[in-house]
């Protein structure tokens, strides 16, 4: 149990929550304030009193609300029926009890005057070193309550020398590292695109307690929000004190309150590392493998996606000889992307067809029968790629239902992608049906389907809804997560086996909020093996390497055109859930050969990849020519290493890495895992060093990354 109430302590209740590594200490006595008091290593109920005496303990309200005593941060404002904008909240009782993955605490709060109930929530995961927090709201009165602000989570930290983390993000360079001393103000991550939540900055973030961060020392705290629309994430820095918040973006989103109604916020997630960095990404990784991402434990397919090989150009032969080669390399599933559909307008552009998912019969006669057919031939899986959330002007969907488009009525039409693109309004029943329609009809019609990519590439443009009254269009942002929310869980619960990737124009919508219902998500659609390497960084941060979708793409990059090694693309590819997104046709026959080594390599060392514990080695961020990690399994008897050259001058220093997370007493014995050349592995090929030696003084680089684009994959195997 993560959980205990220590009475006797102080005069209040102090409410213990643990997890192995963690504590958090809350005091809560009905009738009065509920107090935060310490979020950090794990303490016993011993260590309680010594936390006060220090002057640990911070007893600030657990979730402080606006009205009275107004200055500062706050983590809610409401407005009663009546325009009272106050609120007056002490605990009414606490309940602790446990569910079918960890133990809650709900601290259940009123006002002290108006028929409005908060309930408080910490809860810990069995096994696991992160807990959420979030709150609900009841109105209980006979008319609505405007909501205006409503964070998830509201912190209390520590002033020090604070650093803070956050992974910011664009179209092709999603989850870049950005790493920055907190000074006295406000420090704000935060999102208000409507739908593509991560190309802006991710809804995640590490604290540094105690100076510059480091990946294996000092205290970090580290926090994502579970949701995948506006979201907000404020530190509230002074020279004295500093509060955290997290929570939904409530700016243009007032979310009026029905009478007998409840309000969720999403679940905020944290973890504290005294380990640095290292410590939070690897709670993080095993808490979503367990418990967040769906299926989180089962091993991904090797695929090719269609999209940079044809682009929209598909047709039932192109289709099929991709198959065939990829099969032929090894390959486990094919999954075709956009193009497929439209038969008013066929979908040969971003510019019509969105809406019509009817395959095309122009350029598929043999229809999804054909596609599946296929790949049973090729001993291979089929996957599809769909966009359900959206519509383009050109398409029947549109000419039939105008009125399921987010517009504004009185105004003109903004479009995206294609200068067509438009997004369906989610808020309405009759769209959540027919989105969840899109997916029950493959899947009804082609139950082999094993895969399917779900894409966004439009963000809301025109902030109006035409099924929502008029009074509740500040409701539209929410209430279109709310209605996708639906949609999902009723996919999940017709289709469990069904994989399914999150791709929003690349990696617009990596998070906590996204992926339960999703078991991997499309990193970006920047494929350079190079800047891969800075952005899966980024990613690795939070997200497991199970669920990052890496492909080896084309010779001269599509996106930068850069043109580096095969070794080096499938290199970084397979530091994450290896894929390809290139025309085999293009490969010649010593490429062909390389990939199904490679593939066959990854086959080997997939469960060390996707289920290992992750140890960032050297920082692509910090230039020093090199970038390495590695994965190692719980036992240490296994690990992959990866380092890569990042960049080459004939004079440079090319520094040492020492390894990390590896038993000092083990021996391992050293395999390169993709030598160009079977016959010519890299001079530590068979070797058999101790864990001691590997990670106290490392291997020197400089004759084994000694040319531009070199890099290594290791499979390290402890000898019994
Ligand atoms: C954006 C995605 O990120 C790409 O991978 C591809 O699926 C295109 N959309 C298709 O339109």
């Amino acid at each position: 149990m993560g959980l205990s109430v220590v009475s006797g302590i102080s005069e209040a209740k102090d409410y213990l929550i643990s997890t192995p590594k963690t504590s958090m200490l809350i005091t809560a006595t009905p009738g009065e304030k509920s107090k935060f008091q310490y979020y950090g290593s794990r303490i016993e109920e011993a260590d309680i009193p010594g936390i006060y005496a220090s002057g640990l303990a911070f007893d600030k309200e657990s979730y402080p609300v606006f009205g009275l005593n107004t200055p500062g941060e706050k983590a809610m404002a409401v407005s009663h029926p009546d325009g009272n904008m106050t609120l007056d909240l002490v605990v009414d009782r606490v309940k602790q009890y446990s569910v079918d993955d960890g133990d809650v605490t709900e601290i259940v709060m009123k006002d002290q005057v108006y028929p409005f109930v908060l309930r408080q929530y910490f809860k810990t995961y069995s096994g696991s070193d992160v807990m959420t927090t979030w709150v609900e709201v009841d109105n209980d009165n006979k008319k609505p309550i405007t909501l205006y602000r409503f964070a998830s989570a509201f912190l209390p930290m520590r002033r020090n020398d604070n650093w803070l983390t956050h992974f910011h993000g664009f179209w092709g360079g999603e989850s870049t590292q950005e790493q920055e001393r907190l000074t006295n103000g406000q420090k704000v991550v935060a999102n208000k695109d409507g739908l593509v939540n991560t190309e802006s900055d991710n809804p995640s973030f590490m604290l540094s307690m105690d100076g510059e961060p480091t990946e294996d020392a000092g205290h970090v705290f580290g926090g994502a929000l579970a949701w995948t629309g506006n979201y907000l994430i404020k530190m509230d820095v002074h020279s004295t004190k500093f509060d955290m918040s997290a929570g939904i973006n409530e700016e243009t989103s007032h979310y009026v309150l029905d009478p007998k109604s409840t309000f969720r916020t999403p679940e905020f997630a944290m973890t504290y590392s005294t380990e640095g960095k290292g410590g939070v990404s690897r709670a993080f990784h095993r808490w979503a493998r367990d418990h967040k991402l769906h299926d989180g434990n089962k091993e991904h397919d090797i695929l090719l996606n269609s999209w940079e090989g044809v682009y929209f150009k598909v047709n039932q032969k192109g289709m099929d000889e991709m198959m065939q080669a990829f099969s032929a390399m090894g390959g486990e599933l094919f999954v075709m992307d956009d193009g497929w559909f439209g038969n008013k307008y066929p979908r040969n552009s971003g510019s019509s067809s969105l809406g019509d998912w009817e395959v095309c019969r122009e350029k598929l006669p043999e229809g999804i029968e054909g596609l599946i057919a296929s790949a049973r031939k090729n001993n291979i899986k089929f996957g599809i790629w769909i966009e359900p959330e959206m519509a383009n002007t050109k398409s029947e969907i549109f000419e039939k239902h105008p009125d399921w488009i987010m517009r504004v009525n009185n105004r003109p039409l903004s479009t995206g992608r294609g200068g067509t693109q438009i997004v369906l309004d989610l808020t309405n029943p009759k769209v959540q049906d027919f989105v969840f329609g899109v997916v029950d009809g493959l899947m009804t019609k082609h139950p082999e389907i094993a895969y399917m990519k779900w894409d966004d590439n439009c963000s809301v443009l025109d902030y109006g809804s035409q099924y929502l009254p008029a009074d509740k269009q500040s409701n539209l942002y929410i209430d279109y997560q709310l209605g996708l929310k639906k949609v999902l869980e009723r996919i999940r619960a017709k289709y469990p086996d069904l994989v399914m990737q999150a791709c929003a124009g690349g990696g617009g919508r990596v998070n906590y909020g996204m992926l339960p219902y999703f078991n991997e998500f499309w990193t970006s659609d920047n494929t350079d093996a190079l800047q891969r390497i800075y952005l899966q960084w980024g990613i690795s941060n939070f997200y497991p390497a199970v669920a990052m979708a890496s492909h080896v793409s084309a010779d001269k990059n599509h996106q930068t055109g850069r043109t580096v090694p095969l070794k080096f693309r499938f290199d970084v590819a397979m530091s994450g859930r290896l894929g390809m997104e290139i025309q085999p046709k293009d490969m010649n026959d010593a490429d062909k050969a390389f990939a199904s080594r490679a593939i066959a390599a990854y086959k080997g060392i997939r469960p060390v990849v996707q289920f290992g514990d992750l140890y960032r080695l050297m920082s692509p961020y910090d230039n020093k020519g090199v970038a390495s990690l590695m994965y190692v399994v719980p036992d240490k008897k296994r690990a992959v290493f990866y380092a890569y050259k990042m960049n080459h001058l004939i004079n440079m220093v090319v520094p040492t890495v020492r390894m990390n997370g590896l038993d000092p007493d083990k021996m391992y014995k050293i395999k390169d895992l993709t030598p160009v050349d079977e016959k010519r592995p890299c001079a530590l090929d068979g070797k058999t060093i101790s864990g001691k030696v590997l990670m106290n003084e490392g291997l020197p680089m400089a004759s084994l990354l000694n040319k531009e684009y070199s890099s290594l994959a290791l499979e390290l195997e402890a000898a019994e």
